[in-house]
């Protein structure tokens, strides 16, 4: 069973009178335990396509399922669901919570998801621990570097325990010895959980720790082997 599945994917942003195909046709099966790489210049519609899977947005024409259920016949609501279940996101500039700590910024899905309070502490504790940040579940972002901040983010990514993690470009703002030591952590992650990472990036370092490169150009996939 694939995790995502996504057939003759299209996406057309409408701006007034003009039209931009970001995406012209995608066809692409994401198998369980994946650490696979969409690759590809800028504009060549990596974004767009990590939306579409993640549910933040939707295809002009074509399918996308995610877990074997086709999101085309979601409504709103459970489009919402499969999100905040299944779905993990890390983002290039973190996007932490700037007023809640660290902690409290992994303990946020949690909290929307109901889970009671001993059973937050002890999830979110122990992935602080897992990332090596542990010490630091105090501070606010602006009293981590960008390092610790995309740890704080991973954490609450995955704290949830999705299926599915799609992270946008999640080493660009760093530093490259701090990118590739989130690299590192997110393929252990990757391999002792068995959790699907799908990240998006232009770089070739970050590309060679993948087990599969997609590669993306002008919205088509132009090679699915890692060469
Ligand atoms: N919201 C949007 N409205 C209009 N055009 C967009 C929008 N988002 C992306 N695009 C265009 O779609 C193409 C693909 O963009 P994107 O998916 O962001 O590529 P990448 O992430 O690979 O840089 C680009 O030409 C970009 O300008
Ligand atoms: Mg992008």
């Amino acid at each position: 069973m694939s995790v995502v599945t996504c057939e003759q994917v299209t996406k057309t942003y409408q701006m007034g009178k003009t039209s931009l195909q970001a995406l012209r046709g995608v066809s692409l099966e994401i198998e369980p335990g994946e650490f696979l790489c969409l690759a590809g210049p800028s504009g060549s519609g990596k974004t767009t396509l990590l939306n579409l899977i993640g549910c933040l947005d939707k295809p002009s024409s074509g399918q996308i399922a995610v877990e074997n259920k086709s999101t085309e016949k979601l409504s709103a609501f459970q489009l919402a669901q499969l999100r905040r279940h299944r779905i993990g996101f890390i983002f290039q500039t973190f996007n932490l919570i700037p007023v809640l700590t660290a902690y409290e910024n992994v303990e946020m899905p949690l909290v929307l998801r109901r889970i009671d309070a001993a059973e937050r502490e002890r999830k979110v504790m122990q992935m602080l621990e897992a990332l090596g940040i542990r010490e630091l579940h105090k501070h606010r972002p602006d009293e981590l570097s960008g390092g610790q901040q995309q740890r704080v983010a991973i954490a609450r990514a995955l704290v949830t325990e999705p299926a599915i993690v799609l992270a946008d470009e999640p080493t660009a703002n760093l530093d490259s010895e701090t990118g590739l030591a989130i690299m590192e952590l997110m393929h252990a992650l990757n391999r002792e959980r068995g959790t699907t990472f799908v990240f998006s990036s232009h770089d070739p370092k970050v590309m060679e720790r993948a087990t599969r490169v997609v590669r993306l150009k002008d919205g088509l996939i132009v090679n699915g082997v890692k060469s």
